[in-house]
């Protein structure tokens, strides 16, 4: 695991656009997996500015909530449409979402499956991080073979969440998310991590036994992975400043 610690978010958040732009440019049809949730929007943003041709790529989002429709504001077909589908050149047949609304959601969950089985797997997936180590809205206690499918979230997503939609009582209970599973067939995984409330999962995540009780540190089984991080949400790292001294001895080649 390649672990990024940068002094603030902004800097960090421009390393991983730079990875990304040069995924889309070196790989014009890539498959690339997308997440939501606050710590993307300012990496969508960037990505937006760099103009890059995204007329060859496809893209899948990680989860969505049951039951919200596409156009509902704090659905993840709207976050997505709003910071970035609707600024950038992606053919809408390319975009990938699960649908909250399906009649039959293991059904959506396994076509779901069939389409990423289909294209050849995702080249970059995308990964921000729970306060408690989810990732997707894979909580706490997931299978880490696991496959998309329905989730129930728990109680402190559901309050992490809230900030978004008003009040916690109109957060949906169940999400359809990829499994973890499913996320480490991805050939790169790039995970985004910022501020102090973060720090306790990402020391977990990073350096801590791989566990179902904290969902990322399956990536420790990953053969790529790159975390970008600022300094508050390295805090709790212990071979923080090995991690640094690796980064800078970075050959040339290896660079972003
Ligand atoms: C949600 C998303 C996750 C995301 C997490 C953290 O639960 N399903 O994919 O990683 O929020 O979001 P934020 O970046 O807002 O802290």
């Amino acid at each position: 695991m390649e672990i990024i610690i940068q002094p603030n978010p902004g800097v960090a958040t421009s390393l991983a656009a730079r990875l990304l732009g040069k995924t889309i440019r070196e790989k014009p049809e890539a498959v690339l997996g997308l997440a939501t949730g606050g710590t993307m929007e300012a990496l969508y943003r960037e990505l937006v500015a760099a103009k890059l041709d995204w007329s060859g790529v496809t893209t899948f989002n990680l989860d969505e909530y049951v039951g919200l429709p596409p156009d509902h504001p704090q659905s993840y077909h709207h976050f997505m449409r709003e910071n970035l589908f609707r600024h950038v050149n992606v053919p809408p047949g390319r975009i990938n979402i699960p649908d909250g609304q399906a009649a039959n959601i293991p059904g959506e969950c396994e076509a779901y499956e069939g389409k990423l089985f289909a294209v050849g797997g995702i080249d970059v997936q995308l990964l921000g991080i729970g306060t408690d180590g989810h990732i997707g809205f894979n909580e706490q206690t997931s299978s880490l073979a696991s496959r998309t499918r329905i989730k129930t979230l728990t109680p402190q997503t559901r309050k992490d969440n809230a900030r978004f939609f008003g009040s916690e009582a109109q957060v949906p209970h169940h999400v359809i998310t990829m499994g973890i599973g499913t996320i480490l067939e991805s050939r790169h995984c790039v995970m985004l991590a910022f501020g102090a409330g973060k720090a306790k999962a990402i020391a977990l995540a990073v350096e801590g036994p791989i566990t179902s009780m904290n969902p990322a540190s399956a990536l420790q089984l990953h053969p790529k992975v790159t975390v970008f991080m600022d300094e508050a949400a390295a805090a709790n790292l212990t071979l923080k400043d090995y991690y640094r001294w690796v980064y800078d001895q970075k050959p040339d080649w290896q660079k972003i």
